[in-house]
C-alpha cells in the first residue's frame, strides 16, 4: 500500500490557519480517520441518506447498460474507495483487468481491500492512500490499458463547482484517449428531503461532524471538548449546497500547540459543502473540463444521477 506525501507540518499550519480564520473552518479530509470513515459507512445506512442506496439502485437498474458504455477489461482507478462497495458492484459487469483503489484513510482502505481481494481473487488490486486536492500521481504499477476513473457516492459535490471543474481537468490531463469516467452526482431536490439527510434523527452525522475536533485534538494538540460543539446542517439555496458546521453552544476557549482562539456562543466552524446539481449544469462541466459525449443514467424520483463522459478521439 502506497501513500501519499504527508507533510504533517504542512498540515498543521493549514488547520491552524482555517481555525484562525475570521470564518474558521477545517477541512474535510480531516473527518477520515478509522473512526470517521466507520461513522460514514454507518450514514450510509440511515433511512435519511438516499444517495449511497439511490446510486447502488441506479447501478442494479442499469448495470447491462453501464457496463456497455464503459467496457469491459480495463484497469478501474476508484477515486475515493473507502469500503469499496460501490466499486465491488460493478466488478460483474465491468471485469476489470486491475482494480486501483485510492482513498485519503489508508488505514481503513488496507482493511478493506484485503477483504475484497479474498473474494475476488482473480481481479488484480492495488491501494493507494490520495488526496484529491493534489495533483493526481499514478504510479507506474498500474496496468496500461483503457482506464475508467471512478468517482461514486457524490463525493465530487465535496467541491465547490470551481474546485470540482479543476480536479475534473486533473482527471482529463491525466487520461488518454478511450479512457472515461463514471461519476455519481447527487442532484438538486425538495429541502427538507436533503437536510433530513444531513440531519438524521439518530445523530450518527452529527457524531461524524463532531469527530473530525478528536482529529483536530490530535493533529495539533488541541483542547476542543465536544460537549462545546453542536452539528447544523442547512441549504444555501443560492451555492445549491448542503453546508455542515459546528457551532459553539456556549463561550468557548481552545488551546493548541502555539496559539489558541475564542469562539463565542453562537459561532461556527465550516466543516464541509455537499453541492448538488441538475442533470444539464454536470453534464456543462464535464465538457468544460474536455470530456466528451456524456450520458447520465438517474432514478425513478430523479434524486440521483451516475454520468459517464470519455476521452474524445
Ligand atoms: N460525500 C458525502 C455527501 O456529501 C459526504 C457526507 C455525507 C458528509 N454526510 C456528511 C460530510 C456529513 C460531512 C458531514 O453526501
Amino acid at each position: 500500500m502506497q501513500q501519499y506525501r504527508h507533510d504533517d507540518e504542512a498540515e498543521r499550519a493549514d488547520l491552524i490557519d482555517g481555525l484562525l480564520a475570521p470564518h474558521a473552518s477545517v477541512q474535510p479530509k480531516h473527518f477520515y480517520d478509522v473512526l470517521g470513515s466507520r461513522l460514514f459507512e454507518a450514514i450510509t445506512a440511515l433511512p435519511e441518506y438516499y444517495p449511497t442506496r439511490t446510486e447502488a439502485e441506479i447501478f442494479a437498474a442499469h448495470a447491462t447498460a453501464i457496463g456497455a458504455r464503459c467496457g469491459s477489461g480495463g484497469v478501474l482507478i476508484d477515486l475515493g474507495a473507502g469500503n469499496c462497495q460501490k466499486a465491488a458492484r460493478l466488478f460483474g459487469v465491468l471485469r476489470p483487468a486491475q482494480y486501483v483503489a485510492l482513498d485519503i484513510s489508508v488505514e481503513f482502505l488496507r482493511d478493506t481491500l484485503a477483504g475484497l481481494q479474498q473474494q475476488h481473487p482473480q481481479i488484480p488490486m492495488m491501494g493507494l492512500g490520495a488526496d484529491l486536492c493534489a495533483p493526481l500521481a499514478l504510479p507506474a504499477p498500474i496496468r496500461q490499458g483503457r482506464r475508467l476513473f471512478f468517482y461514486p457516492g457524490s463525493s465530487i459535490g465535496n467541491f465547490a463547482p470551481d474546485a470540482a471543474l479543476a480536479l475534473l481537468q486533473r482527471l482529463r490531463a491525466a487520461a488518454r484517449q478511450g479512457d472515461g469516467v463514471l461519476i455519481g452526482v447527487d442532484l438538486l431536490k425538495d429541502e427538507a428531503q436533503l437536510v433530513s439527510a444531513y440531519d438524521d434523527a439518530l445523530g450518527v452525522t452529527a457524531a461524524f461532524n463532531r469527530n473530525v475536533l478528536r482529529n483536530v485534538n490530535r493533529a495539533i494538540d488541541a483542547n476542543f471538548a465536544l460537549a462545546d460543539w453542536r452539528h447544523v446542517a442547512s441549504f444555501d439555496r443560492q451555492g445549491s449546497r448542503i453546508q455542515m458546521h459546528l457551532q459553539a453552544v456556549r463561550d468557548v476557549e481552545v488551546h493548541w500547540t502555539g496559539g489558541g482562539r475564542a469562539f463565542h456562543a453562537g459561532e461556527r466552524i465550516h466543516t464541509e459543502d455537499s453541492h448538488k446539481y441538475r442533470v444539464e449544469g454536470f453534464a456543462a462541466l464535464l465538457e468544460e473540463a474536455g470530456f466528451a459525449d456524456p450520458v447520465c443514467w438517474t432514478d425513478a424520483r430523479q434524486w440521483f444521477a451516475v454520468f459517464h463522459a470519455r476521452v474524445p478521439a
